[in-house]
């Protein structure tokens, strides 16, 4: 059975695959087509990203909050990159593709994403994975998969990154993002 560690591996390396591939297509296609493509593979990106989040902050950092000691001081960290990328995105899905600004977003949260992976997987996995138990792990594994079906879509950045974003007032946001999705055909490539 999957633990927390082998779907927020999944998670990551599906990001960093799909980050590659959009470096790789640089300079940006010429063109409405290739313009369309590369919007959409953003957009992609957004959706995986922001559901991945919101589930680390729904179950996975009071976890490792109550379990390593100097757990608060990897976590305050963590989310604090968080809240940094969720910005990024936000402003890049606003911003016209194909321009220079959408470029350079992109390539912020490039970076940013990979810096936060990277803390995520050197210096916070290793810490948790000395005190969790196999149980644990496996149990918070399946939350976050089932939260990711009930998660938001989009960047929140105005969203406190506290736990709760999943009930509550959250919970109707990730309604009207998936609500939203279907109507537009978002995330359908
Ligand atoms: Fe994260
Ligand atoms: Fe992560």
């Amino acid at each position: 059975m999957p633990d927390v560690f082998d779907v927020l591996s999944r998670d990551h390396a599906e990001v960093k695959r799909v980050c590659t591939e959009l470096e790789e297509g640089r300079p940006p296609p010429s063109g409405e087509d290739g313009r369309r493509l590369r919007k959409n593979m953003v957009e992609q990106l957004i959706i995986e990203e922001s559901k991945h989040e919101a589930v680390e902050e729904e179950y996975f950092w009071p976890t490792v909050r109550e379990l390593v000691p100097d757990g608060d001081r990897l976590a305050d960290h963590a989310v604090a990159q968080e809240q940094e990328a969720k910005k990024t995105l936000n402003d890049l899905r606003h911003a016209e593709a194909g321009s220079d600004r959408f470029e350079e977003l992109l390539a912020s949260f490039i970076a940013e994403g990979r810096e936060h992976i990277a803390y995520e997987e050197d210096q916070v996995w290793p810490e948790l994975r000395k005190v969790i138990t196999q149980e644990r792990a496996q149990d918070l594994g399946r939350k976050l998969e089932e939260g990711k079906k009930r998660a938001p879509t989009r960047p929140h950045p105005n969203t406190p990154p506290t736990p709760g974003v999943l009930k509550g007032a959250g919970a109707a946001v990730a309604m009207a993002d998936r609500v939203l999705d279907k109507v537009t055909g978002r995330g359908r490539g």
